[in-house]
């Protein structure tokens, strides 16, 4: 049996992501954004984060990486399984991930964006999980910061389930 423990309601995501969306208009007014969010996690959360910037100039694209078998341990590899079509060279880029756990994909997407010589790379998570991190990465934007715990919903899974969950839920087993 599992129980899920609500970490944060649909009207506490929309609070963070409010906040968030803010910063992230100031710190680019004025300048054209690439968004790429990382699928299948972030879908849900890039959709809501994309609708509340007030920049004029906002490019999407989809990235899909995988670095999870279908429970909760990460394995060592990050694959690549579907890469973006935008050029990005000389350009602002947000990375925009679910949740940032080990940190080794996150690392691994930032050093296959600066390949490509954008203007910068910024990172974006619903999500900062920190007691697993074994890889430096600088989180420049966080909605909620969490210490451990397999997290579920809002795009959020546990083997493909539960990511249509309206919020975000602590999965005890
Ligand atoms: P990292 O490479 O260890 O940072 O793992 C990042 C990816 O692992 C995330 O984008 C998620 O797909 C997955 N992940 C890590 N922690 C969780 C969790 O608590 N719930 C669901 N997926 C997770
Ligand atoms: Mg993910």
């Amino acid at each position: 049996m599992s129980e899920r423990v609500t970490v944060l309601s649909e009207e506490q995501i929309a609070e963070k992501i409010s906040i968030v969306a803010k910063q992230i208009s100031q710190d680019y007014q004025g300048e054209e954004l690439i968004v790429v969010a990382i699928l299948k996690g972030a879908f849900i959360f890039c959709a809501d984060l994309v609708r509340k910037l007030t920049l004029d100039k906002v490019k999407i694209d989809f990235l899909r990486a995988a670095s999870y078998g279908s429970g909760t341990t990460s394995s060592e590899e990050v694959k690549l399984i579907k890469d973006i079509d935008i050029d990005i060279k000389g350009k602002h880029v947000l990375i925009v991930d679910d949740i940032v756990d080990t940190g080794l994909t996150l690392s691994f997407l930032i050093e296959h964006m600066r390949l490509r010589s954008p203007k910068s790379v910024k990172i974006c998570t619903m999500i900062d999980k920190t007691e697993r991190r074994n890889v430096t990465v600088n989180v420049d934007y966080a909605c909620h910061t969490v210490s451990e715990g397999f997290l579920i919903g809002y795009g959020l899974d546990y083997a493909e389930d539960y990511r249509n969950l309206p919020g975000l839920y602590h999965l005890k087993q």
